[in-house]
């Protein structure tokens, strides 16, 4: 099959198109035919070398975690999914998202309605917001304070923090305070006057779910009165502010939280945005041709599309981005943790193994 692989770490440039075996699924498994793949900011830090201390990653290797598309194969053990359903999930290392085929173990059906680009905004980025909720404890009635409103994270943050009652105060740029609005957030500028502006719509502000990390954290202080109920997922200074940082880990993914993100994704109540896709991807979750088309089969075509893809800012994307079969883009590599890392983690996964991760029931 073909894969986007990077040989080396460094910028988009050392993304390139290779041809590999094609992964065979593993007990608890299903082996996907990939129509589209998130791209999230962290696949920019993993494929720069940046994560290694926390996702050690092992070269050569095949970007990509989050993934939609339909089941091709599936291992020893699985019952309860069938070849030829469509289905959304985390691709297991080390056959990332962006390849023509990906395996993966925690997955959820994508309902009629879906399509495989919307389908792919969710995993990560749902399961960030949801977490970064429910750390908080955001209950009916609260006013919440999100930075970062306006991105894939956010975008979610802010419609789940809606949907349970609470107030949302949103910050974004300039540009994207219509997009932040239209999520049901009231939207502020983020940056200098910050405060100023959060204390002229409410005077109490009940929680903080920093998801943008570009320094709002001080400001999240003094809008609280302290630490307490501030969470960030993104700023490196939250310890020595006595913030908490919350770090997804693969046992946070939940196939039943996906699946109820996906089914209001389908009904309309829950809105993420594309920002592009490498090549015109499938419109709805219907089973593609076989083979499906391969786009940018070429080096130089992955490189550009890759490269503009690692450019782009957007409203509430996650970026998908493929195409009929081969994802692009720079994504959250294959990653092998590392038993050091187990135990840095509490020892919560499976990565290294992938076959002691318990699978959870595909939901959806
Ligand atoms: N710890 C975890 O488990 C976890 C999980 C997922 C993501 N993350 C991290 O969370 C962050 C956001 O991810 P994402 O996928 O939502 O990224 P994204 O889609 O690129 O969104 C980032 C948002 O940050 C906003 N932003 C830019 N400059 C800002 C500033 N100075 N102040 C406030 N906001 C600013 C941007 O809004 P404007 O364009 O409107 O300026 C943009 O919408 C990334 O750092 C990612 O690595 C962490």
């Amino acid at each position: 099959m073909k894969a986007v692989m990077f040989d080396t770490f460094g910028d988009p440039g050392v993304l390139h198109l290779a041809d590999v075996p094609l992964p065979d699924p593993g007990p608890e498994q299903v082996r996907i035919r990939v129509q589209a793949s998130g791209v999230n900011p962290v696949d920019s830090s993993i494929r720069s070398g940046a994560m290694q201390a926390i996702f050690p990653t092992v070269l050569p290797a095949i970007p990509g975690v989050d993934v939609a598309g339909v089941v091709d194969a599936v291992g020893e053990h699985v019952t309860d999914v069938a070849v030829g359903e469509p289905v959304v999930g985390w691709a297991d290392p080390p056959a990332g998202s962006y390849a023509e085929y990906a395996l993966a173990s925690q997955i959820a059906r994508i309902p009629t309605g879906l399509s495989f680009a919307n389908a792919a905004t969710l995993p990560t980025a749902g399961e960030a917001a949801k977490r970064g909720l429910d750390l908080l404890g955001v209950r009916a009635g609260e006013t919440v304070v999100i930075h970062g409103a306006s991105g894939s994270v956010g975008t979610i943050a802010v419609q789940l923090a809606v949907a349970r009652g609470a107030t949302v105060i949103g910050t974004a740029s300039e540009d994207n305070q219509d997009y932040v609005r239209s999520l049901g957030a009231i939207p502020v500028l983020h940056g200098d006057g910050l405060l100023d502006q959060v204390r002229a719509l409410s005077r109490q502000v009940d929680a903080v779910f920093d998801v943008a990390g570009k320094g709002a954290l001080p400001d999240s202080i003094v809008l609280r009165g302290g630490t307490d109920r501030i969470i960030t997922i993104s700023d490196p200074a939250a310890g020595k502010l006595g913030v908490t940082f919350s770090a997804g880990t693969p046992k946070d993914w939940s196939t039943g939280d996906l699946a109820r993100l996906a089914e209001l994704a389908a009904r309309g109540d829950l809105i993420t945005t594309v920002a592009g896709t490498g090549c015109p991807a499938p419109t709805t979750a219907a089973p593609p041709p076989n083979p499906a088309p391969i786009c940018a089969a070429t080096p130089v075509s992955v490189d550009a599309v890759l490269e503009q893809m690692a450019d782009w800012a957007h409203p509430g994307s996650s970026g998908p981005v493929s195409d009929g079969g081969l994802a692009f883009g720079p994504r959250r590599g294959p990653v092998r943790r590392q038993a050091s890392h187990h135990a840095g983690l509490g020892g919560t996964c499976c990565w290294r193994s992938r076959w002691h991760c318990t699978r959870r029931p595909i939901a959806g």
